[in-house]
């Protein structure tokens, strides 16, 4: 069975100690997990070294970068490399995600280097993917998002592409309280098997973990995630508390 994944993104939210003690809370709780679920924390750079020690005596949980920069290494003050997060263990990493395209202006070009500079290091990449709502109003949320991953994944070789995760975040539905409905997420998430399936073939679409983003709370994870090409989500405000992120944990199939 593929992968079903809790993943949190705690964007830039929580101060180290808030951090450590929502790490403590959530591992403390010792959820009952089958080895095919899998908890990711996505937590700011400054954290990383913590969260990773914290989760490392526990099978099913992981840590994972927000973000890294599409070049190598070099003057690029500020950015953090994928070398970098390998050199610290890490073994996944978000990107693409909503609001880094629109805030910081990455394009798919950009993307398509990450993942390549990701999968160079052996850190899984977490690609997020996801129309505004302008573009479902229009109807051609479809196009959209074949473009996203046309442009950013097509390059990869097989053997590269089962390495993928991707997260389907309906701009629309991200912090607005506003989630896709069980249906909409499944409908998108099928769409986005197939073309990859039509691309990589029926064993690489069957075992890619495709995630849920936007508006996911322990009240509507388990409607959300009971969709057969829904795995789990990748959520924002309620992974911020930990009662409602064990809730969400607990909804994985
Ligand atoms: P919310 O769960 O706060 O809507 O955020 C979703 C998201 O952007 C996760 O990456």
């Amino acid at each position: 069975m593929r992968k079903q994944i809790a993943a949190a993104n705690w964007k830039m939210n929580l101060t180290y100690q808030q951090g450590e003690k929502l790490l403590d809370d959530i591992l403390t709780a010792k959820i009952p997990l089958a080895p095919h679920q899998q908890v990711i924390f996505t937590v700011p750079y400054p954290y990383l070294i913590m969260a990773n020690s914290a989760v490392a005596n526990e099978n099913n949980y992981a840590v994972a970068a927000q973000n890294c920069y599409h070049k190598k290494s070099g003057a690029f003050t500020g950015e953090v490399s994928t070398e970098m997060l390998q050199s610290i263990g890490i073994k996944y990493c978000v990107i693409g995600h909503s609001e880094r395209r629109e805030y910081f202006a990455e394009s798919n070009q950009q993307l398509a280097e990450k993942i390549d500079l990701l999968l160079e290091k052996s850190i899984q990449p977490i690609f997020c993917c996801g129309e505004a709502l302008s573009i479902r109003e229009a109807g051609t949320q479809n196009n959209w998002v074949e473009t996203q991953l046309k442009e950013s994944l097509f390059h990869l070789q097989p053997g590269d592409m089962e390495k993928v995760i991707i997260a389907y975040e309906p701009i629309w539905a991200i912090g607005t309280g506003k989630t896709a409905s069980a249906a909409q997420a499944q409908e998108m998430h099928e769409f986005i098997r197939s073309i990859i399936q039509q691309k990589y073939g029926t064993a690489i679409a069957d075992n890619l973990s495709i995630l849920y983003g936007g508006s996911v709370k322990g009240a509507n994870a388990g409607e959300i995630f009971a969709g057969p090409d829904v795995d789990g989500g990748l959520v924002g405000g309620a992974s911020l508390v930990a009662e409602e992120f064990i809730a969400i944990i607990k909804a994985l199939k």
